[in-house]
């Protein structure tokens, strides 16, 4: 095999002149890669063990921005060109022409399903939301507590559940996931009762039907509704290598050893660091700032409103963001942003609700777009900036928004964590640069 290498790149120290050749990696698509983590060509012969061992160096790249942690094959991203696929299929087809289901089979087995594997891909998944009494108990005991917030509870709810499995079924989790994220929906707004799913619904109008009945059973599902649900959940059900999907890929990577390699466990990393205002939260912040738009300082015009929060997002010394702007990968714009944006205005006037905030919303987004300091830092819509108006639109309250992205993105999750157990890659450790104190020694008191 070390026959066939070439050493594409070479790496050379201006300072002891010593230099070594390194191999290239090809993606399918993709900008080609500088593989420093195997063979390694010194003085002319190739050696195993990597770049810091046989160069004495390591690489220092902060927040990962620039390297590849792990080979995938599940999802394909273009930040520049706003291109966005799953298996090979753009977002905007798989919106337009599947539903969840579809997506998460594609992105577990590799493949859409067929309509035999759909029906019994779907009939397992209602199945799975079927909820223990542990994990009912677990979200009844946080839920009633106003400061706890829906995304802890989650992960407490999460991490019950997945301790019930033995490892042979973890895609019982997407079930699982959506199930638990109604009932703390249901006992957020007030509701008591445990509404379990129904067997000839969906996936999606199950979750909806289990997230808003009344306790008195009235509700039926508003078929608007949930395809608006399904179609927020395949929008957000995977997105390569994120911070939670890393979080998910990291912590399965200490468990491979693990006889079962039950994935389950490592849902709740995911579902943390999705918590975060920068990542899942952040569709939260952005209806929290459009409805301080819509409600603060109404005497102003709203243009005057507008650009006062511009003014603040650009202002160095003040931390405030745009939320709902800006994207670490996509620098064009961000296929789900348009998705969004379309099917929120038909959702609006199919139910018939007039909502100011999206068309400040869309005000924003123009007047940003047109702004200097936006386009030269390439900071455009992301998912987050029209998901929050279809949320609300929904019934929904921004803190409870995240649970929707959870639901969907563990599809995402499960994927992600079952390539990386099949890779068999080494369990992720990076390394550091060390910049703290050298050694020294404790002195006694005197
Ligand atoms: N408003 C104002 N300035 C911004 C914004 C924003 N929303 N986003 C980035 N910047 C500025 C930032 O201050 C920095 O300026 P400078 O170069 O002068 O220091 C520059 O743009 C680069 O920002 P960064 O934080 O280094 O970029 P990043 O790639 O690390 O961060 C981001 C990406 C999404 C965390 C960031 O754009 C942000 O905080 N956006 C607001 C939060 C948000 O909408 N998050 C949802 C992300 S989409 C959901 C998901 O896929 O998880």
């Amino acid at each position: 095999m070390v026959g066939a290498l070439k050493a594409r790149y070479t790496l050379i120290d201006n300072e002891t002149m010593e230099q070594v050749g390194l191999p290239g990696i090809e993606p399918t698509e993709g900008l080609p890669g500088i593989d420093i983590s195997g063979d390694i060509l010194v003085n002319g012969k190739w050696e195993k063990g990597g770049l810091r061992k046989l160069f004495g160096c390591e690489v220092f790249d902060q927040a990962s921005g620039n390297s590849a942690n792990c080979k995938s094959a599940i999802t394909y991203i273009d930040g520049d060109k706003g291109i966005l696929r799953h298996r090979g299929y753009d977002i905007q087809d798989l919106t337009e022409n599947c539903d969840y289901m579809d997506v998460s089979h594609l992105l577990l087995d590799g493949e859409l399903p067929t309509q035999e594997q759909r029906t019994a891909f779907e009939s397992q998944m209602v199945k799975d939301m079927n909820l223990s009494d542990t994990v009912l108990k677990v979200i009844g005991s946080h839920a009633g507590n106003p400061t706890k917030k829906p995304m802890a509870i989650l992960a407490s709810a999460v991490s019950a559940a997945a301790g019930e499995g033995d490892g042979s079924n973890p895609r019982r989790m997407i079930g699982q996931m959506a199930a638990i994220a109604a009932h703390i929906i249901r006992m957020k707004q007030g509701k008591n009762s445990v509404i379990a799913p129904i067997e000839g619904l969906g996936f999606s109008e199950n979750f909806v039907t289990m997230a808003f009945s009344d306790d008195d059973y009235r509700y039926v599902c508003n078929p608007v509704v949930a395809e608006a649900m399904d179609k927020l959940l395949i929008l957000h059900a995977d997105h390569e290598q994120n911070a939670s999907t890393t979080a998910v890929r990291t912590a399965q990577s200490a468990r491979q050893q693990d006889e079962a390699a039950e994935v389950a466990p490592a849902l709740t990393a995911g579902v943390v660091t999705l918590a975060g205002s920068l990542h899942g939260g952040a569709n939260q912040e952005v209806l929290e700032q459009l409805n301080e738009l819509a409600n603060t300082d109404t005497d102003l015009p709203l243009d005057d409103r507008i650009d006062r929060i511009i003014a603040r997002a650009k202002d160095k010394d003040d931390p405030f963001r745009l939320m709902g702007f800006g994207h670490r990968v996509y620098k064009n714009f961000d296929p789900r942003a348009l998705v969004l944006k379309q099917f929120v205005d038909t959702l609006l006037s199919t139910m018939g609700i007039q909502d100011e905030r999206l068309d400040i919303a869309m005000k924003l987004e123009e007047r940003a777009l047109a702004d200097p300091y936006f386009q030269g830092k390439k900071l455009f819509p992301n998912v987050d900036f029209y998901s929050g108006i279809a949320m609300a639109a929904m019934g929904l309250e921004p803190e409870l928004f995240t649970l929707i992205f959870a639901v969907g993105r563990t599809s995402g999750w499960i994927a992600q964590a079952e390539e990386q157990t099949a890779s068999k890659q080494a369990i992720n450790r990076p390394r550091q640069m060390y910049m703290g104190e050298t050694k020294r020694s404790v002195i006694a008191p005197v």
